[in-house]
């Protein structure tokens, strides 16, 4: 089936032309050249959605494999959330947070400290998930210094890893397509290391002989740093810019022993994997601590969250700390964090992500997550077979990966010349897909999708793969 049926008519053309040249002229688009669209009629311009289904200004409709970008969990065109954010607006718009609460932020502080890790008490809300890790930064290189601790600064971080675009949050950012050096210099003391990947690993090691070696090795980095100048280590517990890889638990246990045994603050960025994507509510959900009693998972002593966190309905994010982080906050007035955003806690969004966190619950879109997921890996598997060019395919929950390559047998990946990013995600456009393309195809749909739509969508990626394979002529 092809969702993307192309008609213009009459007036609608005229303004979805109209939109396209004003955009070019006046819209900047991140990571696109500002006139980079003006040939080859790229840009689309979304106008409408509901559910997995988005719909742009030339009336063509097209699944949402990517739920925007990991955001909309819930969905698209959820009016129960316009009528929250509406009330909430009559109420009350706007309250400073750096000096009052607001009933929605102390309502979803509680819910979060509810839902998420038991270890994890307390909200600092800001308004994107560059922001919550900028905060979760500066509160683990407070929380040193207000214990006295003051000559920790420098942040680990893992090559290929994704955490933002502000300056902090860049500077621990490591996602292979990246450009840095236009910045540097950046964060004084930001260290990368190796991530883990167990098909090409860095270090040339199989996986469980290796014991981990990836985390383990950690240690000599740490060591040679000085463990009294590192402040913190921060990883996605799942990791999509680098491959979506699910690390075996002791992956995750033996980050966090480093950092109990060197007074290491540990952060886990899980703006992508909160709220369901996993099929668990949490990424770290997946990494059990053995001995600790059931359901018990490896805890970090700071999260950051957003995306999902409100499905996008509003910008919402948050640094959620422990107990322990919060407690080196308390004492004279110069021990306050030095932190926050004018739009933080915002009680807008603050009261549509509890509405949002409400609906997830209520539809069950974690356990979706969970069932459809496993749907889409194994239809995921019998197009690997079906394809020459399918080297990998893997995920967890709603956060699939499709990997390609000119030739998995020899292992040669896509010349420059084949611009296989511009050329796949046409193709997905072409077949009704709406998602990131390229040698990786994300698969994340939102969680409300049923078995009809995530078949419709593996079989849409099955027709454009074809379709790339003709056009370069692989296998
Ligand atoms: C893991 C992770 N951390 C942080 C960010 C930054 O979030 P934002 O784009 O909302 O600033 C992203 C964005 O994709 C992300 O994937």
């Amino acid at each position: 089936m092809r969702m993307a049926s192309s008609e213009t008519t009459d007036g609608t053309a005229a303004q979805a032309e109209d939109y396209i040249r004003r955009s070019l002229a006046h819209l900047w688009i991140p990571t696109q050249q500002p006139n980079e669209l003006a040939e080859d009629d790229a840009l689309l311009v979304i106008e409408s959605g509901e559910g997995v289904m988005l719909r742009d200004s030339k009336g063509r409709q097209y699944i949402d494999a990517l739920s925007g970008l990991w955001v909309v969990n819930a969905g698209h065109g959820r009016s129960e959330l316009a009528e929250v954010a509406r009330d909430q607006m009559a109420r009350l718009g706007f309250a400073n947070a750096y000096a009052y609460a607001s009933p929605p932020a102390i309502d979803l502080a509680s819910k979060l400290a509810a839902i998420t890790p038991s270890n994890l008490t307390r909200a600092f809300f800001v308004s994107g998930g560059s922001e919550a890790v900028e905060t979760a930064l500066r509160l683990a290189k407070q929380y040193h210094y207000n214990r006295g601790d003051q000559k920790r600064f420098k942040v680990i971080s893992r090559i290929g890893s994704y955490h933002g675009t502000t300056m902090g949050a860049m500077s621990v950012n490591n996602a292979s397509y990246l450009n840095r050096t236009p910045f540097e210099p950046l964060m004084p003391g930001s260290i990368a290391v190796p991530n883990i990947n167990c098909d090409r690993c860095p270090y040339e090691k199989t996986f469980p002989e290796c014991d981990v070696f990836c985390a383990r090795t950690i240690a000599d980095v740490i060591r040679f740093h000085k463990p009294e100048t590192i402040a913190a280590i921060i990883a996605e517990p799942i990791s999509t810019a680098h491959g979506s890889w699910v690390p075996d638990a002791q992956y995750w246990r033996t980050l966090r022993a480093l950092c109990d045994e060197y007074g290491i603050v540990l952060i886990a960025d899980e703006v992508i994997t909160g709220f369901g994507r996993t099929g668990t509510w949490f990424g770290m959900e997946h990494f059990d601590t053995p001995g600790a009693g059931p359901g018990t998972h490896v805890q970090a002593d700071i999260m950051t969250i957003a995306k999902g966190l409100s499905s996008g309905y509003q910008p919402i994010a948050a640094a959620l700390a422990s107990e322990k982080i919060a407690q080196a906050f308390i004492g004279e007035a110069e021990d306050t964090f030095i932190g926050g955003v004018t739009f933080g806690a915002h009680p807008v969004a603050c009261a549509v992500a509890l509405a949002n966190i409400a609906i997830i619950e209520r539809e069950n879109l974690v356990e979706n997550s969970a069932r459809m997921g496993e749907h889409i890996a194994g239809r995921l598997q019998e197009l690997a077979a079906a394809h020459p060019s399918v080297s990998a395919t893997r995920g967890v929950g709603l956060m699939q990966v499709v990997e390609l390559q000119r030739n998995p047998e020899s292992g040669e990946d896509f010349r420059p010349e084949d611009a296989i990013g511009k050329r796949m995600t046409q193709a997905l456009r072409e077949e009704g897909i709406l998602s990131r393309g390229g040698a990786s195809i994300q698969i994340a749909p939102p969680l409300v999708i049923n078995r009809e739509e995530a078949d419709n969508l593996v079989d849409g990626v099955d027709r454009a793969i074809r379709r790339v394979e003709l056009e370069l002529n692989l296998g």
